[in-house]
């Protein structure tokens, strides 16, 4: 077949670009085994840090829709509840057990010299990178968790109190909770980290129960605004990654993207948008670790059917892309062209034209079928992206 999914990643080299992000589903020796045997390239261990939180119960909350049973996930969870010291062994055992694979260790501390110290700690454990923490929503802490990661000058100087424990590739995780993220990731750049991941988490409050009026999940009586992740998240972690990926200052700095892959189709989208190393966590809680299995064919079979070899012939070729509104080209209405055979007659079209649109549908009820007014449309395209069939797609353009 001839494709190739290794790629180097702040110079180290990855069998593919899947890691396992830095959360629940590698927190423990047993765990990451499990999921590098099953083709995981690499793991980004659970957070560790000499704080050891009290965690809640329950911790979790789906948002749903439909017959979806999540589309969005949220989290009460902190970093590591397991003492710094096993955290290391485990680490060092994977390692030496798995030494082709990639080890990345998720660090976090209260204060300057912690990070140097948990720096040095995991360096020493044999790891191959270090991701640091900046923007866990949901810390207990005052010094820790995503303000942090909204600081650039905390993020500067905790990325200089790691540089002064290692010599390995530091990877800065960066919190969505902001308006523009290129100014923590350029000062953590400043402060001698070599990539940027993102995104963590998004604050939220996901649902309230209304009987009792509790937001969900309900800890005797009262909860947090935390962690929000999962396929909802993704198009906020794609725009996010866009803006690194085209701000001058971070050209060339390698981006770890996270935040709502699922399929292969997700993770080209991430690729394409700039990123060369690809974290998931809650694909994992909902399927397991054996999504790598799809990942790996979907993206193969993808590559091989576009005639690419290898990744770096579509990595980051989205970026340019995007453009700001005003550069968008503004002279023609593309008209909707309506599949008269396979249209079931469901009439959603004609409902969202009228009611969300330009009343540009026409329903004949006798036939239960569509029929475009074009003096009245505009080529907003509402009525395919409601169609439950898809049988609607873009027709003739007229200039304007
Ligand atoms: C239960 C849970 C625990 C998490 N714990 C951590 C953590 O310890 N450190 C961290 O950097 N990110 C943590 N995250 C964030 C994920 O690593 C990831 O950035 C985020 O969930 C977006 O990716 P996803 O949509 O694939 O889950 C956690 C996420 C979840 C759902």
């Amino acid at each position: 077949m001839g494709i190739d999914l290794s790629i180097d990643f702040c110079k180290v080299r990855c069998e593919n670009p899947f890691f396992l992000s830095s959360s629940v589903v590698g927190s423990n020796y047993e765990m990451c085994a499990k999921a590098l045997k099953m083709g995981w390239a690499g793991v980004v261990f659970k957070t560790i840090g000499f704080y050891i939180p009290n965690e809640v119960s329950p911790r979790f909350d789906a948002f749903e829709k439909e017959n979806t049973p999540f589309i969005g996930f949220k989290n009460l969870e902190q970093i590591s509840d397991h003492p710094l010291k096993q955290n290391l062994i485990w680490l060092k055992k994977l390692k030496e057990d798995f030494p082709n694979k990639v080890i990345v260790a998720s660090i976090m501390g209260e204060k300057e010299d912690e990070w140097t110290e948990l720096a040095k700690l995991v360096t020493e454990a044999g790891v191959d990178m270090i991701e640091c923490n900046f923007s866990c929503p949901q810390m207990t802490s005052e010094a820790m968790g995503a303000d942090v990661g909204q600081n650039p000058e905390l993020v500067k100087s905790y990325c200089k109190a790691v540089r002064k424990g290692t010599n390995l590739p530091i990877i800065s995780k960066m919190t969505p909770n902001l308006h523009n993220m290129s100014i923590p990731a350029i000062a953590s750049i400043e402060g001698g980290a070599n990539s940027i991941a993102a995104i963590n988490t998004v604050k939220s409050i996901t649902n309230i129960d209304i009987d009792n009026f509790i937001p969900l999940p309900n800890i005797n009586g009262k909860s947090s605004v935390s962690g929000y992740s999962g396929k909802a998240v993704k198009p906020i972690a794609l725009r996010f990654i866009n803006e690194i990926a085209k701000n001058e200052k971070l050209k060339g700095i390698p981006i770890s993207g996270m935040g709502g892959i699922e399929t292969y189709k997700d993770a080209v989208e991430f690729l394409a948008s700039g990123a060369s190393n690809l974290q998931i966590t809650t694909a994992v809680m909902q399927y397991g670790y054996r999504i790598i299995e799809d990942l790996i064919s979907g993206l193969s079979l993808y590559m091989e059917e576009k005639g690419f070899k290898k990744l770096e012939d579509f990595i980051g070729a989205a970026v340019n892309n995007v453009v700001s509104a005003d550069k968008l080209d503004r002279n023609y209405i593309i008209y909707p062209k309506f599949d008269e055979d396979r249209c079931i007659g469901c009439g959603r079209c004609y409902i969202s034209c009228f009611d969300g649109g330009h009343q540009a549908i026409n329903w004949i009820s006798k036939d239960r079928k569509p029929v475009l007014n074009r003096n009245k449309c505009i080529g907003c395209h509402l009525c395919a992206a409601v169609c439950p069939i898809n049988c609607i797609s873009s027709g003739e353009i007229l200039y304007k």
